[in-house]
C-alpha cells in the first residue's frame, strides 16, 4: 500500500486532504517529515494566531500538565476562574457578563442557541446567507448553505436565514424571534465584513423585539481582525458572542461569552459538557490572551493594511476583501483550489482555499513584517 493509500486507510473521508504530514511547527513556519519548511498563511484555519508552539503556550501547557489536567465541571480549577474573569472583563459585554466553556466552535454556538431559546420559548433563530456557525444540528441549522445541509435533513425546527442586509434583517425579526446570530466578519464563505450598517440594524431590530443578538466572533475574534473582536469598530454591542479557534493555542476550547440578559438563562442542570473549561485548555488560553496586546493588534492593523495593497497587485486578483489578518482574494482564471495544492508543492506555502476562486489569508499575528513579506513574495512567485 502507498503511503496515501495507508494514511486514508482508517480516517473517514470527510476531508480533502493535502498529501502533507507536518511533525513541528515554530511561529509561521511548518516543517514536513521530509523535512522541508513551510510559510504558514492559514493557520489551522485561524486557530494558530500567536503561531506555532509559542513558548509562553508551551509552558503553560507543559506547567498545568503537570499538576491537574483533569477534573470535571462539578468543580473549580484556578485555570477555569481565571480564563472565564479574563473573557469576561475583555468582551466589551458589560457588568454580570458570564462564561460558558465549551470544546469548540460549534459547541460554544449550540450553547449560545440553547440559552436564546430558552430565554423565548420556542422561539425562531435568524442567521444569513453566507454565513458558518459549525457542523453540529443547531450549529447546522443555522448554516444555511445547501451542500452542508442538505444530506443532513431534517435540520431543527425554527431557523430562518435572511440576505445578509440591514433591509432583510429588519424585515424578519419580530415578537417570536429567539436570536439573531451573525459573523460580524464571514470567515468561511470568503471573508466578508458585513459592515456597521447591518450590524446596527440587527442591534435595532433584536433591540425592538426583545430579540437576543449574537455575535459568531470564532473567527473573527481575538485580534484576527486587529481588532480584539471583529465588531469593536461598528460600536455595536451584541448580546452574547461565541468564541474559539485561537483561544487556546492550538488546543481544542470554545467559548459562549453572555451578557447581561443572556447570562442569568442558564441553571444548574440547563446544559454541560464533560471536558469543556478543562485546566489546560484554560491554563493555554489565559498565556494566548497574554501575547494578544494592544502593541500586537496595532501592528497587525499595520501590517494588514501592507497586506491589502500588496495583495491588490498581483497577477490576476480582482478583489481584496477583510481587514487585519482575515482578509480573501478573489482570483479570474485560476483555480483557487489547484493554486492552494501548488502553493504547498511548490512555494512551501500553507493557504486554503474557501471555494474555486478565492483564497483565504489567516496569517499568524505574531508573523511580523519580514516573515510576511517572505509569504507574500512566494505567493506573488506562484501567480506571476
Ligand atoms: C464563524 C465560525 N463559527 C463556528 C465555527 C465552528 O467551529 P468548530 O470547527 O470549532 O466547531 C467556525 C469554524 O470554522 C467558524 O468559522
Amino acid at each position: 500500500m502507498s503511503g496515501a493509500d495507508a494514511r486514508d486507510r482508517y480516517l473517514t473521508a470527510n476531508y480533502a486532504r493535502q498529501p502533507v504530514v507536518f511533525v513541528r511547527g515554530e511561529g509561521a513556519r511548518l516543517w514536513d517529515a521530509e523535512g522541508h519548511e513551510y510559510l504558514d498563511l492559514q493557520t489551522g484555519l485561524a486557530v494558530n494566531s500567536v503561531g506555532h508552539c509559542h513558548p509562553a503556550v508551551v509552558t503553560a501547557i507543559r506547567e498545568q500538565a503537570a499538576s491537574l489536567i483533569h477534573v470535571g465541571n462539578l468543580f473549580y480549577t484556578e485555570p477555569m476562574v481565571a480564563l472565564s474573569e479574563r473573557l469576561a472583563l475583555a468582551s466589551g459585554l458589560g457588568d454580570g457578563t458570564k462564561v460558558f466553556f465549551t470544546n469548540s466552535g460549534t459547541e460554544a454556538v449550540e450553547a449560545a442557541l440553547k440559552c436564546a431559546r430558552k430565554r423565548r420559548r420556542g422561539g425562531t433563530i435568524v442567521s444569513l446567507q453566507r454565513g458558518f456557525h459549525g457542523r453540529t444540528y443547531g450549529a447546522l441549522s443555522a448554516t444555511p448553505q445547501e451542500s452542508k445541509q442538505a444530506p443532513f435533513a431534517p435540520l431543527v425546527p425554527g431557523f430562518v436565514s435572511v440576505e445578509p442586509t440591514a433591509e432583510a434583517i429588519s424585515g424578519v425579526v419580530d415578537q417570536e424571534t429567539a436570536a439573531v446570530i451573525l459573523e460580524p466578519v464571514q470567515g468561511e464563505s470568503g471573508v466578508y465584513d458585513l459592515g456597521p450598517d447591518v450590524l446596527r440594524a440587527a442591534r435595532e431590530a433584536c433591540d425592538a423585539h426583545g430579540a437576543a443578538l449574537i455575535f459568531d466572533e470564532i473567527q473573527c475574534g481575538l485580534g484576527r481582525t486587529g481588532d480584539l473582536w471583529g465588531w469593536q469598530r461598528s460600536g455595536v454591542v451584541p448580546d452574547a458572542m461565541t468564541v474559539a479557534k485561537a483561544l487556546a493555542g492550538g488546543l481544542p476550547i470554545g467559548a459562549f461569552v453572555a451578557g447581561p440578559g443572556m447570562a442569568e438563562v442558564f441553571e444548574p442542570g440547563d446544559h454541560g459538557s464533560t471536558f469543556a473549561g478543562g485546566p489546560v485548555q484554560c491554563a493555554a488560553g489565559l498565556a494566548v490572551m497574554d501575547v494578544v496586546s494592544d502593541d500586537l493588534l496595532a501592528g497587525v492593523r499595520e501590517l494588514g493594511e501592507r497586506m491589502t495593497a500588496r495583495l491588490a497587485e498581483l497577477p490576476g486578483v480582482v478583489a481584496v476583501r477583510g481587514r487585519g489578518f482575515m482578509q480573501a482574494i478573489d482570483l479570474d482564471g485560476v483555480d483557487a483550489i489547484a493554486l492552494v495544492g501548488r502553493a504547498l508543492r511548490e512555494q512551501r506555502l500553507v493557504l486554503n482555499a474557501t471555494g474555486p476562486g478565492t483564497v483565504r489569508l489567516l496569517p499568524p499575528l505574531t508573523i511580523g513584517p519580514a516573515v510576511l513579506d517572505e509569504a507574500l513574495d512566494r505567493l506573488a512567485t506562484l501567480l506571476a
